[in-house]
Formats: C-alpha cells, sequence, structure tokens
C-alpha cells in the first residue's frame, strides 16, 4: 500500500494548473451509453475513478480509448451495442457512481440489471431518489438480492419528478434516463452543481433538449436518439478548492489556472473571512498568505452553491491553526468527520457532536502517522501535513488516487517536500467515493 510522507513547513510558491472534474468526468463517461456514435471528452483527469468506469463501459459494450490530444487528455467512448446490461456487485460496490449506469442502459436497451451500491464509510447514501425518478418515468423496477432488475420494454414516458430534497446523483441519473423517454420530463427541486450543468450542456451537443440546468428546475424534451459530439470536461472545483486550502494552510502564493473560482465562491468567502489573500483571474484564482495568523471561520455544508460537503475536512484541516473556535457543520452526509480523529492525532483539538465539530485553533501542529478514510478526508490530512512540524506519513493513499492526479507533483512543484513511498499493490473495497 502506497504512502505519502510530508515534512511541513515548506511555503507554497508557483503555478497549478487544475484538471477536469472528476465528479463530472463520470457521468459524462455514463452519458456515452445513451448513443451508438463516438463521444469525445477532452481535459479528461487521468484517475483511478474514470479507468474504473472505463472498464465497467467496456464489459457493457463500449470501446474505451483513452489518448493525448491537442489540448491534454482526452477520452472517446463509442457503445455500437450494448453487450450485456448487468452491472455486478463487486464493481458497483467499488465505485458507487457506477450506478449511474442504470438510468442510461435502460434508456438505451429498455432493461438493466445494476447492483445496489451499498453503504459507504462518510454515510448511508440510500438510492431511493434515484429508483422513485426511474419509476416516475415509467420504469418497472424489483429488488432482489442486492440487484435492481429495470425494464421498459415500450421505453420511457417523461413525467413531473419533484425530489424531497436535493440530490446530485439522482438528478443527474433522472436526466441520463428522461433524455431519451417521450415527452417533456419537468425535474423539480433539482440539484444546481455546476456538474450538473455540465452534463446538460454535453448531453446538449448530443441532441438532446434540456434547459434549465443550474437552477432548480431542470425541463427535458425526450428525443427518439442522440449522436456523437466532443465535449470538454469542466475544470475540477473541489481540486481548486483544495490546494487553494493547501495554499492558505502551507503559506506563501499560489496561482491556480485552467480553472473557474466562480464554483468556489463560497470557499473563497470563507478563506477571505479568515485573512487569506484571494485575487481571482480571468483562468483561475490566486490565493496569499504571509505569515499571520488566521482568524476562526464557521461554515456549514449546503448544496451549491453553499459550502460544499467535498471541502469540508480540507477546510477544518485550515481551521485546526486559526486563532479562535471554528464550529463545522455537516448537514449532507451523516458520517463524514472521520478526519477529525486524525487530525487531532497530529495535535488538533476538535470535539464532535452529532453533525457539528467544534475546532479550536492550536498554535502548531505536530507530524505523525495518519490514515486515509476516504478521498477527501485523506487530502485534509495531507493539508495538515504541510505546517505540521516534522514529518506526517499519511497511509491508504488509493483513497486519494481516486481524485487528485498527480497530487504530489503538483504540490511538489511549489516547494512542497512531499513524496510517495511504493507499497504492495492494494487490493481493497473503495466504496467511500465523494
Ligand atoms: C455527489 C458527489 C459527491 C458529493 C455529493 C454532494 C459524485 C460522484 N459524488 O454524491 O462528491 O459529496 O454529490 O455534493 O458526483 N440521498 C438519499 N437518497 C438518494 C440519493 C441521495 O437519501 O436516492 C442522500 C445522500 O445519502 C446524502 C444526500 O442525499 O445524504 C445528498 O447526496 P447526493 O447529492 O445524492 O450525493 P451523491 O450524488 O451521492
Amino acid at each position: 500500500m502506497d504512502r505519502i510522507v510530508i515534512e511541513g513547513g515548506a511555503r507554497l510558491e508557483g503555478e497549478i494548473a487544475i484538471s477536469g472534474a472528476k465528479n463530472s468526468a463520470i457521468k459524462l463517461m455514463a452519458a456515452s451509453l445513451l448513443t451508438s456514435e463516438p463521444l469525445r471528452l477532452t481535459n479528461m483527469p487521468r484517475l483511478a475513478d474514470t479507468r474504473f468506469l472505463g472498464k465497467l463501459l467496456t464489459r457493457l459494450g463500449a470501446e474505451v480509448e483513452e489518448r493525448d490530444g491537442p489540448d491534454g487528455a482526452e477520452t472517446v467512448l463509442q457503445t455500437s451495442e450494448i453487450i450485456s446490461a448487468i452491472a455486478p456487485y463487486d464493481l458497483v460496490r467499488q465505485m458507487r457512481a457506477s450506478f449511474n449506469v442504470l438510468g442510461p442502459l435502460l434508456a438505451r436497451s429498455g432493461q438493466a440489471k445494476v447492483s445496489l451500491p451499498g453503504g459507504c464509510t462518510i454515510g448511508a447514501r440510500p438510492v431511493d431518489l434515484h429508483l422513485s425518478a426511474l419509476r416516475a418515468l415509467g420504469a418497472d423496477i424489483d429488488l432482489h438480492e442486492g440487484y435492481v432488475y429495470a425494464q421498459a420494454p415500450r421505453g420511457l414516458i417523461g413525467a413531473e419528478i419533484a425530489f424531497p430534497f436535493v440530490s446530485v446523483g439522482a438528478t443527474e441519473h433522472a436526466m441520463l434516463a428522461a433524455v431519451l423517454a417521450e415527452g417533456e420530463t419537468v425535474l423539480r427541486n433539482a440539484a444546481c452543481e455546476p456538474e450538473i450543468v455540465d452534463l446538460a450542456d454535453c448531453l446538449n451537443k448530443m441532441g438532446a433538449r434540456i434547459s434549465g440546468a443550474g437552477m432548480d428546475v431542470i425541463r427535458i424534451q425526450g428525443v427518439s436518439r442522440l449522436g456523437g459530439a466532443t465535449h470538454a470536461v469542466i475544470p475540477d472545483r473541489i481540486e481548486t478548492g483544495t490546494f487553494a486550502l493547501a495554499a492558505a494552510m502551507a503559506g506563501g502564493e499560489v496561482r491556480l489556472t485552467r480553472t473557474r473560482s466562480d464554483f468556489i465562491a463560497n470557499l473563497l468567502d470563507k478563506m477571505e473571512e479568515a485573512g487569506v489573500e484571494v485575487t481571482p483571474h480571468n483562468d483561475g484564482v490566486t490565493i496569499k498568505r504571509n505569515g499571520q495568523r488566521l482568524k476562526a471561520v464557521t461554515i456549514e455544508t449546503d448544496p451549491y452553491p453553499g459550502f460544499a460537503t467535498d471541502l469540508q475536512a480540507q477546510f477544518m484541516a485550515l481551521m485546526t491553526l486559526a486563532d479562535g473556535e471554528s464550529v463545522i457543520r455537516e448537514t449532507i452526509f451523516e458520517n463524514r468527520f472521520m478526519h477529525a480523529p486524525e487530525l487531532a492525532r497530529l495535535g488538533a483539538d476538535i470535539a464532535i457532536q452529532g453533525g457539528e465539530a467544534r475546532v479550536r485553533g492550536v498554535s502548531s501542529l505536530n507530524g505523525a502517522q495518519v490514515m486515509a478514510t476516504d478521498l477527501r478526508a485523506s487530502v485534509s490530512l495531507v493539508i495538515a501535513g504541510l505546517a505540521a512540524q516534522g514529518e506526517t506519513e499519511v497511509g491508504r493513499v488509493y483513497h486519494l488516487d481516486r481524485g487528485f492526479e498527480r497530487l504530489e507533483a503538483k504540490l511538489g512543484a511549489c516547494g512542497a517536500k512531499i513524496r510517495r513511498l511504493k507499497g504492495a499493490e492494494m487490493i481493497e473495497d473503495l466504496t467511500a467515493d465523494a
């Protein structure tokens, strides 16, 4: 198992180019199942999760080609024919977003058998909203022995779907299914994340008729077929926010490029409130902190445009060294504080009660061995390690590799003292896949 070792105390100076968004890329890849023509995705991140989904799509009948394009990494996917409409447990369990192949399989071939994803270290994460959306579109759905058996032999039919609360995955899944349904579908209380807009943009290039993406009511006029397209994946806002927080934690000045500061407006406001210098520019944002101690700031996670739950752990890392007490409320996932006891191993003072963490800033952290528990939690430990005295060793780095492309190289190029120690190949479940 690989480990990452950080020698704390180095300031960060330089530029980091942000990769394409993981959470967008995997839904866009699933969208390729909706057409027999090629879908070319540019600005693709090369991650464990995208490789993994490529393997699943190949089993379903896709040809997946990863190549270097004029503007970086790209992937071309083409599913001339669905050769299997089955997504087995061992694959869906390893990456829960694989569950989103259900809608496209059903829309394209009228049937699918997809494993339920099961639990996850950050919460129970049921898929009831996904299933009720597909039922509303006319799918006949049975659950047996951990599998969803879905059928719509005469095709899906447009419907009004009002989500009881906001779900990114269920909104995307309903869109992926409704694009080929007969008639109009209206999604109410839809998620507004940039990844939803990206998926709608790509589907529209393929011939879909979706309007309102990015707002809470999305309208989809079903079409009878979709074609191929070329689409550039949006920049990864979670990677952007993570490096912004890393720069603030270590001190120094880092220019984040190939990204969009408006995607993380809420985080940047909070960082400014804490005393970090934030300068947005055309191609991203520059983050600067010169020695002064930060002020403690309170946050609450919420659906977009609120504070992203995927940046909560990293923000908590920053607050461990702030002056005063920061209250961090997690409202999206019920068990998303597993990084707190690991941060405490570095000397942080954090008290958890229910969905609330009280972080009392300490004057210094000290390096220690810590363990990653999920993707975003693992990078919060790296951020803490950048400012801790001495050496921090982060284990279970496979979590990081799912969602951060060349993390050590990007931080190392800005002066971080960070290296990877290679270990034995890891074969373990990867269920914590936010
Ligand atoms: C996506 C992101 C994840 C991010 C999350 C919230 C991907 C691959 N993952 O996850 O990084 O943290 O959005 O921004 O894009 N829920 C139900 N029933 C459902 C669906 C969801 O109860 O059918 C609950 C979840 O357990 C959670 C909340 O709704 O408590 C929000 O989850 P959701 O927005 O669906 O998150 P994901 O799409 O799984």
